[in-house]
């Protein structure tokens, strides 16, 4: 049980398929106790899916109203006195950014991808920070993909995205490490959840992933989710800044086969 003792806010579950559930699931096995907060109109689902991982504790925050953000915080402040560790789980942009080139995307659409999939973190980061400080430090941890640096079809928009959110884990992990508070992102390969369904050609992208994968199985949101214990733990306390990668090796980068 090695997050006994440790209050974690998991965002972005909408069902089971989700990253951030698993996340939740082994957050809870290992001692945490778990706050999830999850976009409006998901109450019904979430609820359900609290009752099935012993979570009451469930916020319908927006990441992009701020004063929803700081209302969440000031509520767990009051139970808690402070939290130990935020997981970013949080990206959407139109289906029509995923689809075609770069040259397809509109200013909006851009935009609003940076402002859901890469702004939020510094809301959040922004207003955790304090509860963290009472705690003696804590962990941030947001999740990205290897699209940031490396071109893949459809992709574009929500590329960009997670080149600036990684952007912003390296500047919040200046800011705040004289806090003790770390800030690291995961970076899985391809899973088929319902934000990956909306790239066009997913399927394609995750047959290529798993084919250029080093390791030969498909990824799980349980792999993801271990990692996440790990940087929720304090046998990372001296990771800050980190793109750790769960892509059975993917990011190795080889384009050659290493099967018989
Ligand atoms: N599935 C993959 O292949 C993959 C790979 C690498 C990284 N990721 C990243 O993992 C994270 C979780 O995605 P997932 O694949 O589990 O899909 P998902 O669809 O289960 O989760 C995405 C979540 O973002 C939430 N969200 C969108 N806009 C929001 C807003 N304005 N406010 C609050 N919440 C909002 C949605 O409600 C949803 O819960 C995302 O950052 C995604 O980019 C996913």
């Amino acid at each position: 049980m090695i997050l006994k003792d440790k209050v974690a806010l998991v965002t972005g579950v909408v069902n089971e398929r989700s990253i951030a559930y698993a996340i939740a699931k082994q957050f809870k096995d290992q001692g945490a106790t778990v706050i999830l907060s999850y976009q409006e109109g998901l109450k019904d689902r979430v609820e359900k899916i609290g009752a099935e991982l012993g979570i009451t504790d469930l916020y319908a925050v927006d990441a992009t109203q701020e004063d929803q953000v700081v209302s969440m915080f000031q509520d767990i402040d009051k139970k808690y006195n402070g939290i130990d560790t935020v997981v970013h789980a949080i990206a959407f942009a139109k289906k029509e950014e995923l689809t075609g080139g770069i040259t397809d995307s509109t200013s909006e659409g851009f935009l609003l991808a940076q402002q859901i999939s890469a702004y939020t973190l510094i809301t959040l980061a922004k207003y955790a920070a304090p509860l963290m400080e009472k705690k003696g430090g804590g962990s941030i941890q947001a999740l990205t993909y290897i699209g940031s640096t490396r071109p893949m079809p459809n992709y574009n928009a929500m590329g960009v995205a997670k080149a600036s959110l990684e952007s912003i884990v390296r500047y919040l992990a200046f800011e705040l490490g004289p806090q003790n508070i770390r800030v690291n992102s995961i970076s899985p390969g391809p899973i088929n959840t319902l934000a990956a369904r909306g790239i066009a050609g997913f399927k394609d992208m995750y047959k290529g992933a798993v084919a250029s994968q080093v390791l030969k199985r498909n990824l799980t949101t349980e792999d993801v989710a271990g990692t996440a214990v790990f940087l929720a733990s304090d046998l990372s306390a001296m990771v800050s800044g980190m793109i750790m990668f769960v892509d059975g090796g993917f990011h190795c980068g080889t384009s050659f086969t290493n099967e018989s």
